[in-house]
């Protein structure tokens, strides 16, 4: 049986951890066809953005505590979080229930993010006696140091409402109206230019990294090599003949 499940809907590639008698937890089974799949959705030309979801009551209950937890210092969780954060096409969290642990770290990897508003999320590690390791290296990154120091020292559970005030997710929906949320947001998401919504990706995570000096010459170069595109000729051509740009156009 596999652990997770892909599957083409139109240009999306929907990823779907399925263990959910284990809550979805990042077995080395999971989390290696996890790491394939993103791989296979990378390569795939036709696929323009990735919902990453979770089967059963759980989007995830992170580390594999039957299994003793995470052990070597290599472990594959932190290409998979990496491959997420830094993947070149928009993933979309689509969080079905709760997110704990390793799954919180999941879920905020993820660029847009929706969950069920019955979704719980906590950095529960302290509570098993270890800590959100290399979950950290994103989550202060979204919380900052204020939230992620309440977060990760009280393993509080908090609500996906509470989540999208700290910031780790963007919306929390009734569960019926969880997948019209998230072709709403994919609907959004076919408006912008292919490449240009990829660039944007790659402008928030990589600006917070740089100075100011050097993110105005990386965006300058940028913004220049974008507006001399295709893509953004035919953006600006539609623009100007009044026409749903190609890529944004009803079949
Ligand atoms: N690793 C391995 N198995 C897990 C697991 C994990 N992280 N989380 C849940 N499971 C298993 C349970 O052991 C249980 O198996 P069993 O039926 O053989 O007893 C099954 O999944 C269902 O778990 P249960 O706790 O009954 O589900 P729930 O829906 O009531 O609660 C959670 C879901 C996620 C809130 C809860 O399972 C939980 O707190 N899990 C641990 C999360 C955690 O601390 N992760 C951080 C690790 S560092």
């Amino acid at each position: 049986m596999p652990a997770v499940r892909y599957e083409l809907r139109g240009d999306a590639a929907w990823i779907t951890l399925d263990q959910p008698e284990r809550r979805n937890a990042l077995s080395d089974a999971l989390v290696g066809e996890l790491r394939a799949h993103l791989a296979a959705a990378n390569a795939a030309a036709d696929v323009r953005a990735v919902v990453l979801t979770g089967a059963g009551p759980a989007f995830c209950a992170g580390a594999d505590l039957k299994a003793g937890g995470i052990g070597a210092a290599d472990n594959p969780f932190v290409e998979v979080l990496k491959t997420v954060w830094e993947f070149p096409k928009p993933i979309v969290g689509r969080i079905n229930g709760h997110a704990f642990g390793g799954g919180v770290g999941l879920a905020a990897a993820c660029d847009l993010t929706v969950a069920a508003e019955s979704a719980l999320f906590a950095f529960s590690e302290v509570r098993v006696g270890v800590i959100p390791a290399m979950i950290s290296v994103l989550c202060i990154r979204k919380l900052g140091i204020q939230q992620a120091m309440w977060l990760f020292l009280t393993g509080e559970r908090v609500s996906a409402a509470r989540a999208v005030e700290l910031g780790l997710i963007h919306r929390a929906v009734p569960a019926d109206r969880l997948d019209a949320t998230v072709e709403e947001v994919l609907d959004l998401v076919r408006l912008g230019g292919p490449n240009a919504v990829r660039e944007a990706k790659q402008l928030v995570r990589r600006i917070p990294e740089l100075s100011v000096d050097e993110g105005f010459r990386w965006t300058a170069t940028k913004i220049a090599e974008l507006f001399a595109s295709e893509e953004a000729a035919e953006g600006m051509r539609a623009f100007v003949e009044k026409r749903p740009p190609r890529w944004a156009a009803k079949p």
